[in-house]
């Protein structure tokens, strides 16, 4: 399905405010997590496309980046949390600018991509950034990041260390997707999610 589908850009917008963004009702998937976690790599993998800004020094993404694809529907690159270096003030501004944007775009917001670096043992700000969605009312599904860091058996330990914590709070844990961008890993997967809930959006 996702194979054969034509992805081209057509448009990029960059915005510091929530009520700058672009007003049309068309459906956006927004790209959150910690700073470095590969959120602009991703997308550009999805894409197949060096659309999104990447950098291995964390901070590279301070804005609201939406990239539309057909003239249809966008992807949302988005600041990532956490990173230590940025000035105090710059890092307020960063949170309430991304704070702002999930709590204000309304319906076309249709999903987050939650991201989490599945090398890492599972980490209190992106447990406190998903408890925040929830709280909020906030679609997302997990995508665990970099996963040619690891063995497939140790994947699996991974995300169960994760369900393990979530359920204690989450009644349904949410959907997981697993992806890396150095071996085109899980493109399909969420492409096909795109898809998906693009189908759901219309018929709203
Ligand atoms: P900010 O914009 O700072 O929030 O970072 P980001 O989440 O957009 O991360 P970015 O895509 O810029 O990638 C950060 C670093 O991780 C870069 O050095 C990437 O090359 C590396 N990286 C991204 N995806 C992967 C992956 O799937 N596997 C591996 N091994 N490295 C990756
Ligand atoms: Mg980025």
């Amino acid at each position: 399905m996702a194979e054969k589908i034509n992805l081209t850009v057509t448009n990029f917008i960059s915005n510091e405010n929530v009520i700058l963004c672009p007003q049309i009702k068309q459906p956006e998937y927004a790209f959150i997590g910690r700073s470095n976690v590969g959120k602009s790599s991703l997308i550009n993998m999805i894409l197949a496309h060096k659309i999104a800004h990447i950098s291995s020094t964390p901070g590279k993404t301070q804005l609201i980046n939406h990239i539309l694809i057909n003239d249809k529907w966008s992807l949302v690159d988005l600041p990532g949390y956490g990173y230590a270096k940025l000035s105090k003030k710059k890092k307020a501004e960063i949170l309430k600018m991304t704070k702002n944007y999930f709590q204000k775009r309304g319906i076309q917001l249709v999903s987050v991509f939650m991201l989490i670096d599945i090398r890492i043992p599972p980490q209190k700000i992106d447990l406190e950034w998903m408890e925040w969605l929830t709280n909020n009312n906030i679609y997302f599904i997990r995508i665990f990041t970099k996963s040619d860091g690891l063995r497939k058996s140790n994947i699996n330990k991974a995300i169960s260390q994760y369900n393990k914590i979530m359920s204690t709070k989450w009644e349904k844990i949410p959907e997981t997707l697993i992806t890396s961008s150095k071996n085109k890993e899980g493109r399909n997967n969420v492409l096909n999610k795109i898809i998906e809930l693009n189908k759901l959006f219309q018929n709203i």
